[in-house]
């Protein structure tokens, strides 16, 4: 069976449990597809399932290949897959229950990719799913926010913050966002200050409070007669990822990297993940 260099962990804990070490080439199965991986990205996601809290809600196995993004070109594409062929460049988002794309080769199911907006180079379009998935549940489907509402957007210059602050300007709502170090950055987005159990009384009745960290209150929702709800994504995405493409295309939303490494320093950017001031998204470059 061919190899390829892959991020695996083969048990949980801090960064140095991360190998970049030889992994087998995945082959695609049924509606699948095999994507040549040229960048890809650490989230806060990785960080938690690398430690460990997250096996209560998945079931893992080791060794694991970590990451969820991916931006790259189809290598190979599984039966079924009619959506795709060798060559197209892709972006998606796959791993969270399975092997991800922390790896110079990943498997992810067709219906979590889409063809990547045309105006991106790879380590931007890399930058997109896992954030922008996140933020357009949030406010599109959990929220259903609507023009002239007003949201207000906690750590608005990290990753998920830095997209929902565009998406929901691009929604015609007033945004006001929180930050610290960032806030020069946000102003060229907008700006605030505060956490989760605070924000209840910014609501205003019938308002909703969405978190992506922890379910909030029903019991505190219904008291203050405001709705909550908590974002989990790992739907087939991939109609939402071509909208995503057709915005950034037209100059709508633009993705902020901050950092890129090589995937083989997988554990520093953990680390700098793990330090929480991100300023959008850290990416992996991957060069097979
Ligand atoms: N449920 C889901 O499906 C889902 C999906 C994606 C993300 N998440 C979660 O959502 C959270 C944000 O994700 P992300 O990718 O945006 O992370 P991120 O990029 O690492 O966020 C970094 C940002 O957090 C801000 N920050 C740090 N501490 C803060 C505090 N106490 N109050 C307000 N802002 C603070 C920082 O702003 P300053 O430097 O300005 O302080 C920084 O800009 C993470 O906890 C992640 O696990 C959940």
């Amino acid at each position: 069976m061919s190899q390829m260099k892959a991020v695996r962990i083969h048990a949980y804990g801090g960064p140095d449990v991360l190998a970049y070490e030889d992994a087998p080439r995945p082959k695609p199965g049924a509606d699948e597809v095999l994507i040549r991986v040229l960048a890809t990205t650490v989230n806060p996601f990785d960080c938690a399932l690398r430690a460990g809290y997250l096996s209560g809600f998945f079931q893992y196995s080791f060794p694991l290949v970590l990451g969820t993004d991916v931006s790259g070109t189809i290598e190979e594409v599984g039966p079924g897959v009619t959506s795709f062929k060798r060559g197209d460049s892709v972006y998606g988002r796959g791993g969270v229950d399975r092997d991800g794309t922390n790896a110079e080769y990943a498997l992810v199911p067709a219906s979590k990719v889409a063809i990547k907006p045309g105006s991106l180079d790879n380590a931007h379009a890399a930058a997109l799913p896992h954030v922008t998935l996140t933020a357009w549940q949030a406010l599109f489907e959990l929220a259903g926010l609507t023009r002239g509402q007003t949201v207000l957007i906690h750590a608005a210059a990290g990753g998920v913050g830095h997209i929902a602050v565009q998406l929901a300007k691009l929604r015609g709502a007033k945004v006001i966002g929180t930050a610290s170090a960032n806030s020069n950055f946000l102003r060229e987005l907008p700006i605030g200050g505060d956490t989760q159990e605070r924000s209840w009384k910014v609501l205003k009745r019938g308002g909703i409070l969405v978190s992506t960290v922890q379910a909030p209150s029903q019991e505190t929702a219904d008291s203050l007669g405001v709705r909550q709800a908590m974002v989990f994504t790992n739907p087939p995405i991939g109609k939402t990822l071509t909208e995503v493409a057709t915005l950034v295309d037209s100059g709508k939303i633009k993705p902020h990297v901050s950092a890129v490494l090589p995937l083989a320093e997988t554990a520093r950017a953990h680390g700098m993940i793990e330090g929480k001031h991100t300023r959008g998204k850290i990416v992996l470059q991957v060069t097979a």
